[in-house]
């Protein structure tokens, strides 16, 4: 819940700020190139005495003590240029934010026409994509969540009752500026260009910060209505329909596995469906004739104790992240509709908590899904499947041209792809393709797994239409997946991505927070929705 830097274009900037940002490439005997702009003659000094040498990933920060333009400059390293790709930028980015936090600088100016003679390792790596790239790896670093920490309490008066304090800690971090970060160029046409950029940029930042701070909301706070209302807030915000079924609403709809899930929790089920139409849509022929619609499903479980089949307590913290799924959904339904993608998209959330309860459903019941199959539960630990197929089922009565789902539904995926990559399967090598890429350009990994209908198998029961678990742990993500394929329709196109590894604690990536939520596949998802 930090603050988002905002993000300016400018040709002239005379104000005074915390630091000024100065990419330095280097030559092909690994020395730094003299930059352009105001500090030439610095990155010279330092070549001669072999104190940088622009490394990509390294950087150099040095203080002058308010003698300068600025008070400190930043040299951020980005290599050889025929090695540069997007994603090496944006990396670079998160090692500039790593250094800028730690020295408490609140506004930075970015000479990028510093940047302007990249030639990289692909064609299509112009100056304006670098800079794009930099402002993405600068904004993505910038997320803290620290609403529930001494810090933030202490602007606030509570007088201790838990709910009290929610409503000051929501609150307390809106009076501190935000940070300030200006791309300085002195050319004109660069400028128009950066500003559509920059505001597809911030507008990122703001689903992706939306996706982490939902992802990170401790359980007790984040519930099922809690979500409800806060995608009410947000669907209202940017333009979205909004509908929301309550579990009387559900249980009218079939949901038997949806509602079954959340049976033993003592706070209510939500189902919830927002809807992102193009403005224009309406007045132009040509873009309603090809206007097609895409549905997002998102697995919502606010908490996963395992249920009945109750989890060994290491790490049963980490199941507050298990609506991450859904949060991307909300991040990238947000990003859709702020970037006016030309597409219909469909926003499914189905939010639930899976407990152990007097009322809690046990292994052996037998449930009836949505579109009538039965289902025999063998683990209560199995429920992400269950709430998935009653969305997947509901989600195609709107005729979609494509359905992805989104859910941390397996450990089993960090064991197949470990911790770099997500999952995915489906029925469409073209639509997995499509998102393969998406998620390329975003620096978001991808990677298919197999889905051939034998694994079905090892799902069969012997007293329903299949059960929702096997006895054996092998092939985990694609039993999900094989599970997932029995509710979708004949002729509709489909993906899952397993984010399990990817969801939270995603380390290897400078622009992601080292703990807790990471936002990853908001972009990708929202990508894929602009290109589809
Ligand atoms: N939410 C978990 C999957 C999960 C595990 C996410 C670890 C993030 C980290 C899911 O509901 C689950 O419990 N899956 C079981 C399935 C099994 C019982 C067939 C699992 O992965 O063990
Ligand atoms: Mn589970
Ligand atoms: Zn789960």
């Amino acid at each position: 819940m930090s603050n988002l830097p905002l993000l300016e274009a400018r040709t002239s900037f005379s104000e005074n700020v915390d630091s000024d940002v100065i990419a330095v490439f280097q030559d092909s005997a690994k020395k730094a190139i003299t930059p352009k702009g105001p500090y030439g003659g610095l990155v010279d000094r330092l070549r001669k005495v072999e104190a940088f040498a622009a490394k990509h990933g390294t950087v150099q920060f040095i203080r002058f003590g308010g003698k300068a333009p600025a008070d400190n400059v930043l040299l951020l390293g980005l290599g050889q240029g025929t090695e540069l790709s997007e994603e090496k930028i944006r990396a670079a980015g998160g090692h500039a934010w790593a250094k800028l936090s730690v020295e408490k600088v609140k506004s930075l100016v970015i000479h990028v026409d510093s940047l302007s003679e990249v030639k990289g390792a692909h064609s299509s790596l112009t100056p304006l994509r670098c800079i794009r790239a930099l402002a993405e790896g600068l904004i993505l670093s910038s997320y803290q969540f620290t609403k529930y920490q001494a810090k933030s309490q202490s602007e606030g008066k509570s007088d201790g009752k838990p709910n009290d304090r929610l409503a000051i800690l929501s609150s307390s971090s809106e009076d501190s500026l935000p940070l300030r970060i200006v791309f300085l160029t002195q050319d004109k046409g660069l400028k128009a260009q950066l500003d559509a950029q920059l505001a597809q940029v911030q507008a990122m930042g703001e689903a992706v910060w939306v996706t982490r701070d939902w992802s990170n909301q401790p359980s007790n706070y984040g519930t099922p209505v809690y979500f409800a209302n806060e995608a009410k807030r947000l669907a209202k915000e940017n333009g979205l329909k909004y509908k929301v079924l309550t579990e009387l609403d559900a249980i009218r709809e079939k949901m038997g596995l949806f509602i079954g899930v959340g049976q033993g929790a003592e706070r209510e089920s939500r189902f919830v469906i927002v809807e992102y139409t193009p403005k224009n849509s309406k007045n132009s022929k040509n873009l309603s004739k090809n206007l097609k619609t895409i549905a997002l499903v998102g697995k919502g479980v606010t908490f996963d104790s395992g249920g009945i089949s109750i989890k060994p307590s290491a790490r049963m913290e980490d199941m507050k992240h298990d609506m991450t799924g859904a949060a991307t959904v909300m991040g990238a339904m947000m990003l859709a509709s702020k970037w006016e993608v030309q597409n219909r998209v469909i926003g499914i959330m189905a939010f639930t908590e899976n407990m152990p309860d007097g009322d809690a459903i046990q292994p052996g019941n037998v449930l009836v899904s949505r579109n009538g199959k039965t289902v025999e539960i063998i683990n209560t630990d199995a429920e992400g499947r269950l709430i998935l197929a009653d969305a997947l089922d509901y989600a195609q009565d709107y005729k979609p041209d494509a359905v992805i789902d989104i859910a941390t539904l397996t450990g089993a995926v960090s064991v197949a792809l470990g911790k770099q990559c997500c999952a995915v399967l489906g029925n469409e090598e073209s639509l997995i393709e499509a998102l393969r890429r998406a998620g390329e350009s975003n620096g978001e990994k991808i990677w298919q797994l197999p889905l051939f209908d034998e694994y079905f198998e090892d799902l069969k029961s012997d007293y329903a239409d299949m059960k929702n678990s096997a006895n054996d742990s092998n092939g985990g993500t694609i039993r999900g997946a094989i599970f997932l394929k029995q509710f979708i329709r004949k002729n509709t196109p489909w993906a899952h991505l397993d984010i399990a590894a990817m969801a939270y604690n995603v380390s290897h990536l400078s622009y992601f927070p080292k703990k807790g939520a990471s936002g990853a596949y908001v972009r990708t998802l929202a990508q894929f929705i602009a290109d589809f």
